[in-house]
């Protein structure tokens, strides 16, 4: 709270509201007792201009394109940390010390097996359904074995439910992509790390030995620790706005998946490796492209473009772009793709139309490629976003139950339909 306020003038009345700084030095009109004291209630179609609440996990600063986890800059994590470190620091708001990580590490290496009896739901969905559908189904059905993870279930048992999510959802994941190939479901190893133990799951089968290369779990590691955590978006402010009915955090988790499924949000990696195809097979150039990207009526989006905060790069989008050349050159392999993406950035930089908007690469625009590069299928790209995000849901659930603002998120409405009349019997119609 600061000494400052913000006056409102509505009618002949003048009120008062106090004003709320961050720690960034971010300010905010606390309007909590707005419609009481003038009836009034504020206006804002998808919260760009609301704060729902105070956290202490990430800081964003969209114009100055700057994302630190806990205070940490995301280029230094993405350097020098691991996931499983990242979901630590996200989930308690410190880095571990050398025996706090290893007691994390061993937790979620033994509860990385699924319950045999949940092996047998996926056999009654489609095989060429969407993997999102499956692991937004999977997840939720964890709240069928678990039945004692309440919302106020005490602090012990909540913690125990986010070890079973960050060491269920891989094995969850790479069945719903064993299912879809009708290949068998590989168990967990309790030998390898976490990155790697997700490509056994995904790559290897019970004919041969898979040996992982490392070069490739430590890309997959680096792309889990930039999709850590993002603040208040779509899929987190989903993953609290069901947590704050008091539903349980499985409940809540398969709920931010669903909302992350979305083209505008998590589903937009996939459609960039599908936008960057349709240009490389020719149906239209990198130029054509563009032109229709700026056309509201096309039906076209650049997608991997723009963002609801960032209103300069993405760091993630520059982070993800080195990678790009680092992971393709280790593998000794290139992939005309990230020139097609290259030349579409490149042609927004110097379009008025991008710069004006101040559309940059997001997260997404780079991703894909990576993920091409070490072999997952496009329809899991996904899922891979839900994977790095999913310390961040939990550590963003666990938050607001401890908020003491915390109360079941109910917007309200401006009414524009029809006013009160009396009901017509249907010979009357
Ligand atoms: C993620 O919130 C998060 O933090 C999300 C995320 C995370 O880590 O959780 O960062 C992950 O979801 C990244 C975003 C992935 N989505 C896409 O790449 C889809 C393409 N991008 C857009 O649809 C759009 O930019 C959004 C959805 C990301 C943001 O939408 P906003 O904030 O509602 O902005 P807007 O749609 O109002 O756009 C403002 C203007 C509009 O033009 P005008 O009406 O002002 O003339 O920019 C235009 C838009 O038409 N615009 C685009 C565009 N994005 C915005 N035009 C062409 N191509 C685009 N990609």
């Amino acid at each position: 709270m600061t000494s400052e306020t913000a006056k409102l003038t509505i009618g002949d009345q003048e009120i008062e509201l106090p004003v709320l700084k961050g720690a960034e030095g971010e300010i905010a009109i606390d309007i909590r007792a707005l419609r009481a004291q003038t009836g009034a209630i504020t206006f804002d179609p998808g919260y760009a201009n609301t704060g729902s609440c105070r956290s202490t996990i990430t800081f964003l600063d969209g114009e100055k394109g700057i994302l630190r986890y806990c205070g940490y800059p995301i280029e230094q994590l993405a350097e020098k940390s691991t996931f499983l470190e990242v979901a630590w620091l996200l989930m308690n708001r410190e880095l571990p010390s050398a025996n706090q990580l290893e007691q994390w590490e061993n937790e979620i290496t033994y509860h990385t097996m699924v319950h045999e009896d949940l092996k047998r739901l996926y056999a009654s969905m489609p095989k060429e359904g969407h993997p999102m559908a499956v692991c937004a189904a999977i997840v939720g059905a964890l709240s069928t074995f678990y039945q004692d993870v309440k919302f106020d279930s005490p602090e012990i048992e909540r913690r125990i439910a986010a070890v079973r999510l960050m060491a269920k959802v891989p094995t969850i994941a790479a069945y719903s992509f064993k299912h879809s190939i009708g290949q068998p479901f590989m168990y967990p190893r309790n030998d390898l790390n976490y990155a790697s133990n997700l490509l056994h799951m995904m790559f290897a089968t019970p004919c041969e030995e898979y040996e992982v290369d490392p070069v490739i779990a430590r890309a997959l590691d680096l792309l889990l620790i930039l999709h850590a955590d993002h603040e208040q978006n779509c899929s987190t402010s989903t993953v609290r706005m069901v947590g704050s009915s008091q539903a349980n955090l499985f409940a809540s988790v398969s709920a931010g998946i669903s909302a992350l499924w979305g083209p505008l949000h998590g589903g937009a990696n996939q459609k960039v490796i599908e936008m960057l195809i349709s240009i490389q097979d020719g149906e239209r150039s990198a130029k054509q492209f563009m032109e229709l990207a700026k056309d509201k009526d096309s039906g076209v989006r650049l997608m991997g473009f723009g963002h609801r905060v960032y209103k300069n790069h993405d760091p993630r989008a520059r982070i993800l772009k080195q990678a790009c050349h680092d992971v393709l050159q280790r593998l000794g392999t290139s992939d005309p793709l990230l020139e097609i993406a290259q030349e579409l950035e490149s042609i927004a930089l110097e379009d008025d139309y991008f710069v004006e908007r101040k559309l940059y690469p997001n997260v997404d625009f780079y991703s894909g490629i990576i993920y091409k590069a070490l072999g997952i299928p496009t329809d899991m790209f996904t899922v891979f976003f839900a994977l790095g995000r999913l310390p961040g849901w939990i550590a963003q659930w666990l938050e607001f139950h401890g908020d003491e603002d915390k109360k079941i998120c109910r917007p309200r409405q401006i009414y524009i339909g029809a006013n009160e009349r009396d009901y017509v019997p249907l010979e009357k119609r």
